[in-house]
């Protein structure tokens, strides 16, 4: 974990002693293919060097074009030009990108084989997201810059956007592919918890062997050090609000390394009076139960308007028995077992206490087979706020129907949960769109949808969901410093 090397990977520098300052006389003299390199910039933004590529094209045209005639330049020299890809960090990520999918289908197999999660979800949605995320990333590496900052007095005022140093991450079991691409890895030099095969992968991109380092271990020991680590300038975390505490503890008692959390949550789904019931049925439905609801952003308390429950209720109980679940790499399979015996055992334990509760076992409620951590999707109508099932995040495919009168009533109990993570709305009026988007007091609110994640639409939570935001720009700034440079100015022509 080299931190100096980031001074390597951003430097830019001339290498031409003359700058660009007449460009007319250098087009009445020179022309492309010169050997002379006059005013060209050379970026030396990573250290990977590899072969030079033979493009598949021929380059015929070299002359200027005037009036309509391709002419040779009076000189009859040419241009040199210069393929900057093997030297930028876009270039690099790029190619990292494609080597992901190149090996789509691999990854995605060792996802569903580690995880349970249906192959068809991991090779069709989530690897290319991931893939999908780091081009997007790849965009951002040469178009981060400072500003030049007016203030009083004879100053000259920049910013500087530096790399905040060695960037550690703690992935989670849910989605680690998608979790490991989403925050990290543009600007800051690495250490996170990922599975073997990425290593060789970008190894295969040319990444310096220093900016990325891979490690795999316990929370309490290879997390709680990383977490604590002294030469660590950003830690982010994605798990438990239990876990997120006692890092955010670590970090404090170390070196006050900031910290962006990402923790869960019970997130609303609200269907109004008004809604197409079956859109939200199916919405509702797949909000709750994609990836075995080991989904952070999963709503797990389905608000219903009291003038379609039972229509709901019934749908939704047809919609859970229609679910097809076993083998996870068969195809046409919608659920797969859950990550391991804990969250089974746990799962199971909350569905009985939501039975000693009183709330109505519609469907479900047991285990599903008699080998693996397969539970049959379950939905429990009749729930109340108070009840374990509508307060804890149970990560297991247990469906929570509550009813509601009005709007006012609705968004106070959605908004008492200690989480604030996501909701989802459902609703043909554009007024209640409006009040709910403003007054649920969550990170993201999809309205007639669900799921809807994308390199550039920023993720996090409020309260007890964590802080800070990953993916789109607003991810940039946890990576950055800022530093502020003023500098005396002298005779300045204007100020
Ligand atoms: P966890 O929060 O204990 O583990 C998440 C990550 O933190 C893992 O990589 C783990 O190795 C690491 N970790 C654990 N203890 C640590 C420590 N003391 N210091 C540093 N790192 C540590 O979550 P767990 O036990 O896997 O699942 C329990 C519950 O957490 C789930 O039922 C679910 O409710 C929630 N969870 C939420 C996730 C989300 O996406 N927000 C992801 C995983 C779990
Ligand atoms: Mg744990």
């Amino acid at each position: 974990m080299a931190a100096p090397k980031i001074s390597s990977l951003l430097s830019c520098s001339f290498t031409s002693s003359s700058s660009f300052s007449s460009s007319s006389a250098m087009f009445s003299s020179i022309g492309r293919n010169s050997s002379r390199r006059r005013g060209i910039f050379r970026y030396s933004t990573a250290a990977a060097v590899e072969e030079p590529i033979n493009p598949s094209v021929n380059v015929n045209y070299t002359q200027h074009l005037i009036n309509g005639q391709f002419v040779d330049a009076a000189s009859g020299k040419t241009f040199e030009t210069l393929d900057p890809r093997l030297k930028k960090r876009s270039r690099m990520i790029l190619r990292f990108a494609d080597l992901l999918e190149k090996h789509n289908d691999e990854i995605a197999a060792l996802e569903t084989w580690d995880n349970g999660k249906p192959y068809e979800q991991a090779a069709k949605v989530e690897v290319p997201l991931m893939i999908r995320l780091m081009r997007y990333h790849a965009g951002w590496a040469d178009k981060i810059h400072g500003l030049t900052v007016p203030a009083d007095g004879l100053h000259q005022v920049q910013t500087f956007h530096e790399p905040i140093g060695v960037a550690g991450q703690i992935i989670p079991w849910n989605f680690p592919l998608l979790m490991y691409v989403g925050s990290i890895f543009l600007y800051c030099i690495n250490a996170q918890f990922i599975k073997t095969l990425i290593p060789s992968t970008c190894s295969g991109a040319g990444l310096p062997p220093d900016v990325l380092n891979v490690v795999s271990g316990y929370g309490p020991t290879a997390g709680a050090a990383l977490a604590s680590h002294l030469d660590m300038g950003k830690l982010a975390f994605t798990g438990s609000t239990v876990t997120g505490n006692s890092v955010l503890q670590l970090a404090a008692g170390s070196n006050l390394k900031p910290v962006t959390l990402e923790l869960g949550g019970k997130s609303p789904v609200i269907v109004c009076e008004d809604a197409n019931v079956d859109e939200a049925v199916e919405l509702a439905h797949f909000a709750l139960f994609f990836n075995q609801w080991q989904c952070c952003a999963a709503c797990s308390r389905t608000f219903v308007h009291e003038s379609i429950y039972d229509e709901f209720v019934e749908k939704a109980k047809t919609r859970a028995l229609r679910r097809t679940i076993g083998n996870p790499f068969k195809a046409g399979i919608e659920q797969g077992p859950q990550i391991d015996s804990d969250q089974f055992e746990k799962i199971l334990r909350y569905i009985r206490s939501g039975v000693e509760n009183a709330g109505t076992l519609e469907t479900g409620g047991e285990r599903f087979g008699n080998e693996g951590f397969f539970i049959k999707p379950t939905v429990f109508s009749n729930v109340q706020d108070g009840m374990l099932i509508a307060q804890d995040e149970i990560f297991g495919p247990v469906q929570s129907i509550l009813k509601f009168k009005d709007l006012d009533e609705v968004i106070r109990r959605a908004n008492a949960a200690s989480y604030g993570l996501a909701a989802g709305v459902f609703t043909q009026n554009l007024d209640t769109t409006n009040t709910l988007t403003r007054a649920l007091r969550v990170g993201t609110v999809w309205v007639n949808c669900f799921d809807v994640f994308d390199a550039a639409i920023p993720f996090g939570g409020y309260t007890m969901s964590g802080h800070g935001r990953e993916k789109g720009m607003y991810s940039l700034q946890n990576y950055l410093q800022v530093k502020a440079v003023i500098a005396s100015l002298k005779n300045p022509a204007w100020l």
